[in-house]
């Protein structure tokens, strides 16, 4: 089928002609809705495709080739473009890599985004290698949420899986980032048998103690499928029962967590001390969310993606060195949305190729 181009009507007029609408009707015709009425709100922005770790699940030991920097957006351009991503109706914009404070200058970024009106919620995602320096100058500049990596508090197996990271300056990373005051911390970890499944009880212990939420992610197959079999990989109803052997968990509905992506958050308490904990279980892949999808990404090289398992759709970056206007970029940008896919496919275990890093996530 094409798609008639231009027409900001379009996508609108398609929920009227619907059944019951998924979302509510647009309060502004411009917003983005997508062919399965989902509306985007949520923008992944990667502010490069580098990273001072690789890994095991996210690259290969190797590494990968990185684009050359010309190629990158610069901070000008990536501002304009969340401004017209805004203006689409884009609230929630999070900044992730490769690993984003290898970026130099990244606080600058912070500063100018979050001075976007209109943008509610300005977040990232890090490893926190470099936290520890820069936690206090990223919430200054306007930062308001963090989502930290952690994927095991054992140094040795820290080092082994993320090769070449280091334990300890995360942890600093993580009390600075508490001491800065931001409005949310969270911790990833994802899991997989035999890589850190036994270090799924000293996270939530850590998390607990720390009043921190740990969210515990399913094994993605993006760029590497080396972890892809059943003797690695884990469904998030596994690593629930490994937490269960240790903390009461009920389902939390409450909304509290700030974020509203993905995730399944669960109440927990210590079966002997009644700590408190609260976890979240991604299920990628297990339990497929991509009906409630409200985000697209945008590559460090300006790339457009409606999906983590799909390749690019629009170079933005070539639009904007072209001199297109903001509303020839918003025109471009609901053109390429409108046929959104309705969900990855990777139940069927086909992997991108591209990595995560060059992703962002
Ligand atoms: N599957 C699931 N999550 C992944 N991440 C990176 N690679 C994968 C993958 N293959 C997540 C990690 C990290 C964030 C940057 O991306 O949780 O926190
Ligand atoms: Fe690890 Fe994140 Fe770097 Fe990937 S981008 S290698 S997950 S730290």
């Amino acid at each position: 089928m094409s798609l008639p181009s231009r027409c900001a009507e379009w996508p609108t007029s398609r929920l009227a002609i619907g059944g019951a609408a998924r979302a509510e009707l647009p309060r502004n015709p411009f917003e983005l809705v997508d062919l399965q009425r989902r509306r985007v709100a949520y923008l992944r922005l990667s502010v490069t495709d580098r990273c001072n770790y690789r890994c095991s699940y996210c690259m290969p030991a190797q590494g990968v080739d990185v684009v050359p920097r010309a190629e990158l957006l610069n901070f000008e351009e990536m501002t304009k473009l969340v401004r017209v991503f805004v203006q689409l109706g884009v609230r929630r914009v999070r900044l992730t890599g490769g690993e984003p404070l290898v970026r130099r200058g990244v606080v600058d970024l912070v500063q100018q985004l979050a001075a976007i009106p209109g943008l509610d919620d300005l977040a990232m995602t890090t490893n926190g290698h470099l936290l520890a320096e820069l936690a206090e100058p990223l919430r200054k500049a306007g930062l308001q949420r963090l989502n930290i990596s952690i994927d095991t508090l054992d140094p040795q197996k820290f080092a082994e899986v993320s090769r070449g990271g280091a334990l300890p300056p995360v942890l600093d990373g993580i009390a600075a980032a508490q001491r800065a005051g931001f409005a949310s911390i969270k911790l990833n970890a994802v899991t997989l048998r035999g890589l850190n499944d036994d270090a799924l009880l000293p996270l939530c212990d850590f998390a607990a103690r720390e009043k921190l939420v740990l969210r515990l992610i399913e094994y993605m197959p993006i760029g590497v499928d080396a972890h892809w079999g059943p003797e690695t990989w884990m469904p998030v109803a596994q690593a629930r029962a490994r937490v269960s052997a240790a903390y009461a968990l009920e389902p939390d509905d409450s909304g509290e967590i700030p974020g509203g992506g993905p995730a399944r958050y669960w109440r927990g308490r210590h079966l002997q001390t009644g700590q408190e904990l609260r976890v979240g279980f991604i299920a990628a892949v297990s339990e497929k969310f991509c009906e409630t999808c409200n985000r697209v990404r945008l590559s460090a090289t300006g790339t457009l993606r409606e999906c983590l398992s799909t390749r690019g759709v629009l170079s933005l970056r070539d639009l904007l060195r072209a001199g297109a206007t903001e509303v020839e970029l918003t025109a471009a940008i609901r053109d390429a949305l409108a046929g959104k896919v309705d969900g990855h496919h990777y139940d069927a275990a086909e992997p991108t190729l591209e990595s995560m890093s060059a992703i962002g996530g």
